[in-house]
C-alpha cells in the first residue's frame, strides 16, 4: 500500500482510514449491539493485515469502549507502527461539561489516554465548535497538551467554515498549535454544505478526513429504489437503514440517487464496486489531501473498501461522478436539507 503524508503533519498515514464510531454501539429498542468486541478486534486485525494504520476513534463512542478496544488490542502490536485520531467535545463523565472548556478538554484527553492506553494521541480533532469557550482559550489549553506531548496534531470536524478560519487566525496571532487536520461531512452527494470548509481546507493546506464517505452505506449500492419517492428503498436486512431510524434522513436524497447512478456506471466501465469508486473519487480530490474514513462492520466490506486504493479514475470520470448532482438544466437535485 502506498502511504500519503496527512498534510503538512509529516504522517504517513494508508490512504483509507478505519472509522469506530459503530463499536460497542448499542441500538437501545432491538439491543442490537452493531460491533462487538470480538468482531471489532477481527475488524482491526483485518484493517493493519492489509496495510492500514490510520485509526479514528473518539471518547464516547460505545461509551469508551471503542477506544478501551483498540487500546486492548494495541497491546499486542507496536504503537508506532499506528496513527491514532480521537476527539473531545462531549463529555464522558457529567452531562455539565459538554463543552471545550479547559476542564472538559484534558478531563476527556486523560480518559482518551487511559482507555487508548498510550501515551499520546496522534491527532486530537475538536468534535465540535464550541460558540461558549472563546476559541483562544481552547486552543491554549490544547496547546498545553501538545507542549506535554499528549497530543501532537490539532484538528477540528464539523463547523462552519468561518470558524474554522477563526480557529486558524486565533491561533496564528497566539502563536499555538493549529489545526492540520479536519473531519467534515463529505462524500460525492453531499458537496454544497462544506464547499466552503473545503476551500479554507485548500487554501491552509489542511489535510481533510471526511467522515461517512459512503453516505452510511447507500453509496456503496446496497440500497435499492423501488418506487417514485426518494425514501422507497429497499433496505437489506441487517444493514445500517435497518436499525438506525435516522437512515434516510441523513444519507438519503434525490442527489443522492442520481450521484449514485453515476457511481455504479463508472464501477462498471473501471470493474470496481460502487464502494470503491465512491471511496477513490474522495481519494482523488485534487485540491487537498483527502483521506476518507470509512466505516465497516465485516471483514469483507474492509477487503471491498480497501481496494479502492487498486483502482484509478479518469478525469471525466471524476467530473462525472461531480456533476451528477445537477440535472440536464443545471439545477441541483434535490438534498433534505
Ligand atoms: N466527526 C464526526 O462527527 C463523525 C460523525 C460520524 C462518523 N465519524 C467517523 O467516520 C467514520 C465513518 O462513518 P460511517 O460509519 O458513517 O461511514 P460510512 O463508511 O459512510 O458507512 C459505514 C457503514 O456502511 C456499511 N458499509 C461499509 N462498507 C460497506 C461495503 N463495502 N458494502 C456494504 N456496506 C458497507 C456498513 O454498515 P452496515 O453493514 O451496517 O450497513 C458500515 O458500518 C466513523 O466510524 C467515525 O470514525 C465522525
Amino acid at each position: 500500500m502506498e502511504y500519503r503524508r496527512l498534510g503538512t503533519t509529516g504522517l504517513e498515514v494508508s490512504p483509507v482510514c478505519l472509522g469506530t464510531w459503530r463499536f460497542g454501539m448499542e441500538h437501545e429498542d432491538s439491543g442490537v449491539v452493531e460491533t462487538g468486541r470480538e468482531e471489532a478486534h477481527e475488524l482491526l486485525d483485518a484493517f493493519a493485515d492489509r496495510g492500514g494504520n490510520f485509526i479514528d476513534t473518539a471518547n464516547g463512542y460505545g461509551g469508551g469502549d471503542s477506544e478501551r478496544w483498540i487500546g486492548e488490542w494495541l497491546a499486542d502490536r507496536d504503537r508506532e507502527d499506528y496513527v491514532l485520531a480521537s476527539k473531545c467535545y462531549w463529555s464522558t463523565a457529567s452531562r455539565f461539561q459538554e463543552n471545550l472548556s479547559r476542564k472538559n478538554v484534558r478531563a476527556e484527553v486523560a480518559g482518551s489516554l487511559e482507555r487508548l492506553d498510550t501515551d499520546y494521541l496522534d491527532v486530537l480533532y475538536l468534535h465540535r465548535f464550541d460558540d461558549g469557550t472563546p476559541i483562544e482559550r481552547t486552543l491554549r489549553t490544547v496547546d498545553d497538551l501538545v507542549s506535554e506531548g499528549r497530543v501532537h496534531h490539532v484538528g477540528i470536524s464539523t463547523c462552519d467554515a468561518w470558524k474554522l478560519t477563526k480557529g486558524l487566525w486565533k491561533a496564528d496571532v497566539n502563536n499555538y498549535e493549529a489545526f492540520t487536520v479536519t473531519q467534515p461531512l463529505f462524500h460525492a452527494a453531499y458537496y454544497e454544505d462544506v464547499a466552503e470548509y473545503l476551500a479554507v481546507c485548500a487554501d491552509q493546506d489542511l489535510a481533510v478526513c471526511p467522515y461517512s464517505p459512503l453516505a452510511g452505506g447507500f453509496l456503496t449500492g446496497k440500497y435499492e429504489r423501488v418506487g417514485d419517492g426518494t425514501y422507497d428503498l429497499d433496505v437489506p436486512e441487517d444493514s445500517r437503514g435497518e436499525f438506525d431510524e435516522m437512515f434516510e434522513q441523513w444519507y438519503v436524497s434525490e442527489r443522492g440517487w442520481h450521484v449514485l447512478d453515476a457511481v455504479r456506471a463508472v464501477a462498471e466501465e473501471v470493474d470496481a464496486t460502487p464502494a470503491q469508486v465512491a471511496l477513490r473519487w474522495l481519494i482523488d480530490q485534487p485540491e487537498f489531501t483527502c483521506v476518507p474514513i470509512v466505516g465497516a462492520r465485516t471483514v469483507d466490506q474492509i477487503d471491498e473498501n480497501l481496494g479502492a486504493v487498486d483502482i484509478s479514475l479518469s478525469e471525466a470520470q471524476f467530473d462525472r461522478i461531480f456533476e451528477a448532482r445537477y440535472d440536464e438544466d443545471g439545477t441541483l437535485y434535490r438534498t433534505n436539507d
